[in-house]
């Protein structure tokens, strides 16, 4: 059979370097790389949020003016090309103040309310700025014919997207994906919001409409895609099962002919010890021992830690939220600072999460080091410089934190959820925990204790995290699969 040409577009709310909350920004910032490889085109499109600067944007050229109808209005969105960034990949941005350009990616309450004509509650506002983009993006595809073949949505915020393009004859050539990132969120919606925006909601979310606490949005995605992605395979299975499924489970074991788990790759350019620019001294797999000790000294210079390279440095990257087990760990702190370790965090969350670590910094400046901020560089040297990183998630669909910590012979300590039970493996790469307690994660860390103890075991750990290969050459692969089985049939 002929094979179709394959023109993707990813839709989403993140891109990383351009505006990244997490690892769905990395996600998107670099599979679609991997695919215009393979693929005859991949686009990427996000909304023009504020803290992306004109000066970030090469090639950048206006498309035009389009209009979408909210709230019994016309809104002008104006339409962006650019390139994403190191990649010839068109890079689509959609620019409207009101909608999207105010506050940060997930800052809802900045966003304009069209039923009250003030700012948004904070999920109100989140819910109105995706949908304000799903139908950007469904009106740019179709007012500027843009040839696309494939939609792939990302999580709910372009899950509408699916929906909108299954319910127009004119896009019925087009194949619709949606990659599931996070179930966690299902972004459950007043009617009267999806009401709001110019279609016929009732019909296009069909019984989900009737739902008392509002219709979910991932839900129109996973019923109006094709195919159905799983970040990890793991992640694939415990979306059926109820502790997982958020209420989809059910769902999701009726679509299980049409559901994947594709493993999430990483940037390995980017995230490269031999070339990375934001740490002190580069390193591969026959200098790690030598050059990560003096990373580790300068990164213990640069937050004012005692400099000693021999002390096990602990590691901790990580949007600060519930799921990432961080109820595990908090109360194992002043156990860990009797032991003569140091452990440099990096993250945001609420302040009923940051609170533990600002106190245990405050208590042990010796021996802990808090950076409440996200920056990328920075998290690069705590990857280059620490020897042990945790991960005690709760759930993990797939988890990019350890995946990048291996590739810097970082050793990752991991509890056996998602995608850390498909790449961490106790003994071979790090160590595994399995029952959601502190003294399971207590025991992990001795473990992990003596091994780093025992320099022969420590390398041989160190090397097979590091060999791996972590790329997206492999997964991508797996998508471009995907997209070929769905246009070869042609009756989708
Ligand atoms: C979400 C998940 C995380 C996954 C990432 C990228 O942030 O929580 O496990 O790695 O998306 O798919």
């Amino acid at each position: 059979m002929t094979q179709q040409p394959i023109n993707v577009l990813l839709a989403g709310s993140e891109l990383t370097p351009l505006a990244k909350a997490g690892g769905l920004g990395d996600v998107l910032g670099s599979l679609p790389k991997a695919l215009q490889k393979n693929v005859n085109k991949s686009w990427v499109a996000i909304p023009w949020y504020q803290e992306i600067r004109r000066k970030q944007l090469r090639q950048l050229k206006k498309l035009g003016v389009i209009s979408i109808t909210v709230g019994g209005s016309k809104t002008k969105i104006t339409v962006w090309e650019s390139r994403l960034p190191n990649s010839t990949v068109p890079l689509l941005l959609f620019e409207n103040k009101k909608y999207f350009g105010r506050g940060t990616i997930y800052q809802g309450n900045t966003v304009y309310d069209p039923l009250t004509k003030k700012n948004a509650t904070s999920k109100i506002g989140q819910r109105i700025r995706f949908m304000a983009f799903s139908f950007a993006v469904y009106t740019a595809i179709k007012e500027f014919s843009l040839p696309i073949s494939v939609i792939h949505a990302q999580d709910y915020h372009s899950a509408p997207l699916l929906a909108l393009v299954h319910n127009d004859p004119e896009m019925a050539h087009i194949k619709r994906v949606i990659t599931l990132h996070n179930l966690g969120i299902v972004a459950a919606t007043p009617h009267k919001y999806l009401e709001a925006f110019e279609w016929d909601a009732k019909k296009i979310f069909g019984s989900e409409f009737n739902r008392k606490k509002g219709p979910r949005l991932i839900r129109l995605g996973i019923d109006h895609a094709q195919a159905i992605v799983a970040v990890s395979p793991r992640y694939a299975k415990e979306v059926l099962t109820k502790e997982y499924g958020n209420g989809l489970e059910s769902v999701l074991k009726k679509r299980k002919k049409d559901l994947y788990g594709v493993l999430n790759g990483i940037d390995t350019e980017l995230f490269n010890p031999s070339k990375d620019a934001f740490i002190k001294k580069n390193y591969t797999v026959s200098t790690v021992r030598k050059n990560k000790a003096i990373n580790k000294l300068a990164l213990q210079k640069e937050v004012g830690l005692p400099q000693r390279k021999d002390v096990p440095m602990f590691s901790l990257v990580s949007r600060l939220t519930s799921q990432k087990g961080l109820d595990l760990l908090t109360p194992l702190l002043p156990k860990l600072a009797q032991l003569d370790i140091q452990f440099v965090l990096e993250g945001t969350g609420p302040s009923s999460l940051t609170a533990p670590f600002h106190a245990a910094q405050k208590q042990w400046p010796d021996k802990f080091y808090f950076h409440n901020i996200f920056n990328a560089p920075f998290a690069q040297r705590i990857y280059a410089s620490s020897d042990i990183f945790l991960m005690p998630s709760k759930f993990e669909p797939c988890g990019l934190g350890q995946i990048i910590a291996m590739r810097y012979g970082t050793v990752p300590i991991a509890r056996a959820t998602g995608g850390l039970k498909n790449t961490v493996f106790e003994k071979t790469n790090g160590f595994v925990f399995t029952t959601y307690s502190s003294a399971a994660l207590w025991r992990t860390i001795q473990r992990s204790l003596a091994a780093y103890a025992v320099p022969k075991t420590w390398g041989r750990l160190q090397r097979n995290g590091m060999k791996t290969d972590f790329s997206w050459k492999t997964s991508a692969g797996e998508y471009i699969k995907i997209y070929n089985n769905l246009l070869q049939n042609t009756h989708g």
